[in-house]
């Protein structure tokens, strides 16, 4: 018998619980041992089979360490049909998480229990592949087309308790899945309840596949796992159910050979990376308990927001009291959001608001806070004086942050006593909503200050990234590169509405000047103004059309006008037709003649420049990994998840061909298209960036 899953009679009842920590993943001792116990229990002349999990969870899926080797059986499916055609009957008890194949196993048994608290769900779409042991065909016999396609073709987790209403349970109860188990197990048995394996049961009738097949593409932006799903079902509710499990099969295997697939593998792992930094190992974090925030803007609202949303104690300091109200009512609209969603209830909402949330106009209320960060104007000056008065009021040890987008970290510490507290927590707008934080570590930063940025990003739900001090760090300096790029072929003789379609096409969440309305249009023209007052290189293009739309009071979704007219709201925008007279004045004054642009040079372009300038990045060490840009555009900047991020994508594309694309753009403009050392360095050595994550 194996270890990871124990064998025990009790009464009539064959108990195989599953001890694979820490998450009973489904490796081939579990399948070998699920197999094993069940020709055991009918041996033993059980009458029926509880299956549940040990420790934290049932099944939560299948064993990442076996991804990418050759498979070895009892494969899944055959298990999962071995359970289902025992004459027992079989019951699993649910807690946890069942996932996947944890799902399929239990879809496979006969009845299923649950804990209130446990969690399903079939996520195999999320890493590019679909349910592979039956989900696709027992799931829509059980619980119908609709419901099967939203739980199968999302991904998502579904609670007991809607998981009992959808029909996928058939009961919770409170306690030990051992015991819940046992005792259903019983009842069952008494009541001489027959076995009712799943594939038995009627199919639903077919329904337009093919429309369906498209909507759920277009719904993916392209993502190809949930659409292939649907000719899963689809084949549950045509074929018999032998042909259906065959049909499924097929289809996981074609998905298996995607480079979307290989996408979203790598953004499964890079995520899971990159948090795990050599200079953290060992260092723990200082106390994170109160947490001040400076400045109750759109960002100092959000922070707050979020802070307060993962248990927080959050004091916040504006500059009058006015003020002060103001960021309290954008903190509640912020709250109201998670009320509305059913995230927190009107007692959290009032605790949160009225108990947790303390407003000042005074340092002084900041003298016993851990950690504090600050989101005032983007002003050197300003944030200076912030970090003057921080280091006079806050208590020894307590880390002091700025959320700056652009500003030297360096220089905001040395205004301190106490630089090695100083760290850059660069969050991301709506910062109660983005998940992806910079943890900005400066020349002198304490490396248990950086573990204190990681444990407070833990808490707050973010995925953290490690970013080194440079203008703009990795997110919005790689932005500046490939929005410049995009600005100068609107220059040459594209526009921005044919920019952003290719690149809505290419599968990006908006194109830049539709993302460009949504931030305000002011910021770029603030940054424009700081470069050109700064002194820009001669070499560097530069425009007026931007500024012109700002000086008409145009700033984009804010003002209802920007790129785009959205007086008809935020979500159906037209072309703004001030725009293209004054990018067609802008080429006149410069002596361009316009040419035309293919979709497919902007995006090739687009890309290269994103690519060009993340390779500049790790080379010049802001980001360690090619991983963290990864998984700061993926999370920060609306990338296509299913192309793994940029650096994946430029692997898959291959690098010599993109670095010929760039040099050959460098002949007319050596400035911008100056190829990145690294990129030279990995094509001359026949490496790919992929080779530096595992290096
Ligand atoms: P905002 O203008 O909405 O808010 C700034 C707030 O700070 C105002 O409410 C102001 O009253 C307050 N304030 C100014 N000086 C203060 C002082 N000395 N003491 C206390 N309060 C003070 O600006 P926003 O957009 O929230 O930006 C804040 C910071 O966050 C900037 O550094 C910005 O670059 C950065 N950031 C902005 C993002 C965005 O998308 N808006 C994204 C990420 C970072």
């Amino acid at each position: 018998m194996s270890e990871v899953i124990s064998y025990e009679k009790i009464g009539d009842i064959a108990v195989l619980a599953a001890n694979n920590p820490p998450v009973n993943a489904l490796g081939l001792a579990v399948r070998q041992g699920l197999v094993d116990g069940i020709e055991r229990a009918e041996k033993e002349g059980a009458r029926a089979v509880l299956i549940y999990g040990e420790g934290r969870t049932f099944f939560a899926g299948a064993d990442i360490r076996e991804f990418g080797k050759p498979p070895v059986g009892p494969f899944l499916p055959d298990v999962c049909s071995r359970i289902e055609s025992s004459p027992l009957i079989v019951v699993s008890a649910l807690h946890g998480t069942a996932l996947g194949g944890g799902l399929e196993i239990a879809l496979a048994s006969h009845y299923r229990i649950a804990v209130p608290k446990a969690r399903m769900g079939l996520p195999e779409v999320l890493i590019g592949v679909m349910p592979g042991a039956g989900g696709t065909q027992r799931l829509p016999r059980l619980i119908g087309i609709d419901k099967s396609l939203d739980v199968i073709t999302s991904g998502r987790q579904v609670g007991a308790k809607e998981a009992l209403k959808l029909g996928i349970l058939d009961k919770i109860v409170d306690g030990e899945p051992r015991e819940i188990g046992l005792a259903y197990a019983q009842e069952l048995i008494d009541a001489n309840a027959p076995r009712r394996p799943v594939s038995e049961m009627p199919a639903p009738a077919p329904v337009d596949f093919d429309a369906l097949y498209d909507a759920v593409l277009k719904k993916g932006r392209g993502l190809l796992a949930p659409a292939v799903a649907v000719r899963g079902i689809q084949a549950c509710c045509e074929l018999p159910f032998d042909e259906g499990m065959k049909r499924e099969r097929e289809l996981f295997a074609q998905l298996m050979n995607t480079d979307q697939r290989q996408g979203l593998i790598h953004a499964f792992f890079a995520e899971r990376a990159v948090g795990k930094l050599p200079e953290l190992e060992g260092v723990a974090p200082r106390a994170l308990n109160a947490i001040g925030v400076i400045g109750g803007g759109t960002m100092g609202a959000g922070i707050a927001t979020s802070a307060l949303l993962s248990g927080l104690k959050i004091t916040l300091i504006e500059m009058s009291p006015k003020a002060a109200e103001a960021a309290k009512g954008r903190i509640a609209g912020n709250l109201q959001g998670a009320l509305k969603r059913g995230k927190i209830s009107p007692e959290t909402f009032e605790e949160l608001t009225e108990k947790a949330l303390t407003l000042a106009t005074d340092y002084a209320a900041l003298k016993d806070a851990d950690l504090v960060i600050e989101a005032v104007f983007e002003e050197m000056s300003v944030k200076k004086d912030v970090f003057t008065k921080l280091d006079a009021i806050c208590k020894p040890g307590a880390v002091l942050a700025s959320n700056t987008s652009y500003l030297d970290i360096n220089e905001i510490a040395a205004v301190t006593s106490r630089p090695a507290d100083v760290i850059g927590l660069h969050f991301f707008s709506p910062a109660h909503v983005m998940k992806l934080l910079e943890i900005v570590v400066a020349d002198k930063t304490a490396a248990d200050v950086v573990a204190t940025g990681f444990a407070l990003g833990g808490k707050m739900g973010k995925v953290s990234v490690r970013a080194g001090v440079c203008d703009g760090f990795i997110g919005n300096r790689i932005l500046s590169t490939y929005r410049t790029c995009a600005d100068y072929m609107i220059l040459d003789g594209a526009s921005p509405y044919q920019i952003d379609k290719a690149l809505e096409e290419f599968g990006f969440a908006m194109g830049p000047y539709a993302v460009a309305d949504l931030a305000g249009l002011d910021i770029g023209w603030a940054v424009r103004k700081r470069k050109r007052a700064e002194g820009m290189n001669p070499q560097a293009r530069d425009f007026t059309y931007a500024d012109k739309l700002c000086e008409d009071g145009h700033f984009g979704q804010k003002t209802g006008m920007g790129y785009y007219d959205y007086s008809a709201g935020p979500k159906s925008r037209v072309p703004n037709p001030e725009v293209m007279p004054l990018i067609e004045a802008d080429r006149a004054a410069q002596g361009i003649t316009p040419r035309v642009f293919t979709d497919e040079e902007i995006v090739r372009r687009y890309m290269a420049a994103m690519v060009n300038e993340a390779a500049k990045v790790v080379g010049e060490g802001i980001a360690k990994r090619p991983l963290d840009v990864d998984v700061t555009l993926l999370y920060g900047y609306g990338f296509p998840r299913y192309r793994g991020g940029p650096l994946k994508w430029a692997d898959m594309q291959g690098l010599p061909a993109l670095l010929d694309d760039i040099t050959s753009w460098a002949e007319a403009d050596g400035y911008f298209w100056a190829p990145a050392p690294l990129l030279e360095q990995l094509v001359a050595e026949g490496r790919s960036f992929d080779d530096l994550n595992r290096d």
